[in-house]
């Protein structure tokens, strides 16, 4: 095989408590990309098209994510990638993610897979590290394994794979405004109180729990987040209405995805999703703010190739 097109999940991470270790692939929402072997060395985005995003290798999250696992392989050739982006920079939604995960994921596939999944997760990981400043793996964990992902540990990396519940859908609301993760990242608190601390690992403990057992009441109940949201929250318009008319309509839970400023729900079942999403768009009609409804089943199978 010398050439592989592939589509790149859009991804929700953080999960409310699971701030930098808990996220979940969607499929309603992800890039598109070409990858192709060539026999000059290094790696050459090609093609950028959706966003306007620098095609120069060590500039673009794809082409320092490529460059990790080419540096790492005995590989003598190169890859020319093509990215077709359908998520918006800055959504929140794991945009960087879906091109460093994208790229890892169809070079391995290119070579006859000689690197395992946690090892692609390293290398995608220096995509979000030139993205943000950071190499978190909460977006690029779910993108490569498929559904809810938690990042155990970074030291050593220990990702767990948490299942799905089957009816369990995500309703993203993305205002149009650009929310840097780096910018959403400095106004963090960098320590936290005793008390702050046992709710949060206690709600993220519920709603890992609240997966395994496909407890949709537990998951909604777990849905809080008492440290990053409450700061985060200002830099987004509306989010108090948003979260206020997802529950009223039966969301299980509600809160920012990622940095910000894009807004999830979780409900059970694809019709209180909808009814959420319908919710969620009359606050911003109301506001007067533009805005991108997604409505996603959870993506189990992570990137997947199309072509
Ligand atoms: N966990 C990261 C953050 C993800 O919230 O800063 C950014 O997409």
């Amino acid at each position: 095989m010398e050439s592989i097109k592939v589509f790149c999940p859009a991804t929700i991470a953080n999960i409310s408590c699971g701030f930098d270790v808990l996220g979940v692939a969607l499929d309603a929402v992800g890039d598109e990309m070409v990858v192709r072997k060539t026999k000059q060395k290094g790696i050459r985005i090609t093609k950028l098209e959706g966003q306007d995003l620098p095609m120069e290798t060590l500039q673009n999250v794809a082409g320092v994510a490529g460059l990790a696992l080419l540096t790492a392989s005995d590989y003598d050739g190169g890859f020319d990638i093509e990215i077709y982006k359908k998520i918006k920079a800055g959504s929140g939604i794991g945009s960087s993610a879906a091109s460093s995960t994208g790229a890892v994921w169809a070079m391995n596939a290119l070579l006859g897979k000689p690197f395992s999944t946690l090892e692609l997760v390293k290398f995608a990981m220096e995509g979000e590290r030139l993205a943000s400043g950071v190499a978190h793996a909460d977006n690029v964990a779910p993108a490569l394994y498929g559904g809810f992902t938690l990042v155990r540990s970074y030291q050593p990396l220990d990702i767990i794979e948490i299942p799905s519940p089957q009816d369990l859908y995500a309703t993203v609301i993305h205002p149009q405004i650009e929310v840097k993760t780096s910018d959403s990242r400095k106004i963090l608190k960098t320590t936290l109180s005793l008390e702050d601390g046992i709710k949060q690992w206690g709600n993220l403990g519920g709603l890992v729990a609240g997966l395994f057992k496909e407890d949709y009441a537990l998951i909604g109940r777990s849905l809080e987040d008492h440290i990053v949201e409450p700061i985060r929250s200002i830099l987004i318009p509306g989010f108090d209405a948003i979260k206020a008319v997802s529950i009223e309509n039966g969301a299980l839970g509600c809160g920012i995805s990622g940095s910000g400023p894009s807004i999830f729900s979780f409900s059970k079942g694809k019709n209180t999703a909808e009814k959420v999403g319908l919710s969620m768009r009359e606050v911003y009609d109301k506001i007067g703010i533009d805005y991108d409804v997604h409505i996603s089943k959870i993506n189990v199978e992570g990137i997947k190739v199309i072509a």
